[in-house]
């Protein structure tokens, strides 16, 4: 992995769009996620697919569409606790293994989202 390489060129928007689609199935399969979320998930999906690929380096159109992230204040309407990011954290997880990424990819992009995750906690 090149320093002057972001992950969006490594990974691609393809990739980042199945770790999404991935996601939102485990979401489905959790009831403590899934009752946090609205009836029909793709827009969820849409939302995450193009935060994850401005994040990740590639184009805007997260912010374009949705204006700056404030993911705090978006998840300030629940109660995000230690087990809540758990069961989001583990649903990523399995979306991540799907990838079948190189590992410093992996790696790269999983301590983001531990460190994403920590700062949504909002609740002891
Ligand atoms: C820690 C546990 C988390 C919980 C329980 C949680 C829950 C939720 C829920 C219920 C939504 C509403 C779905 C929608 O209609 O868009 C949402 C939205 C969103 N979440 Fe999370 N989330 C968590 C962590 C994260 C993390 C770590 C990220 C970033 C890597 C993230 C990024 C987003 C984004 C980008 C949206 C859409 C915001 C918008 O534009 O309205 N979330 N989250």
């Amino acid at each position: 992995m090149n320093s002057a390489q972001t992950i969006y060129d490594l990974v691609g928007e393809e990739k980042i769009r199945s770790l999404t689609r991935y996601f939102y199935l485990e979401v489905g399969k959790n009831d403590a996620l899934r009752k946090l979320y609205p009836e029909d998930l793709s827009p969820a999906e849409e939302r995450l697919a193009l935060f994850l690929i401005q994040v990740f380096g590639g184009p805007d159109t997260y912010s374009e569409q949705r204006g700056h992230p404030r993911l705090r204040m978006r998840h300030a309407q629940w109660k995000i606790d230690a087990d809540m990011r758990d069961h989001w954290m583990n649903a990523m997880l399995k979306g991540l293994d799907q990838l079948k990424l190189e590992q410093d990819i992996k790696d790269a992009m999983m301590s983001y989202f531990v460190r994403a995750a920590n700062h949504l906690i909002n609740h002891a």
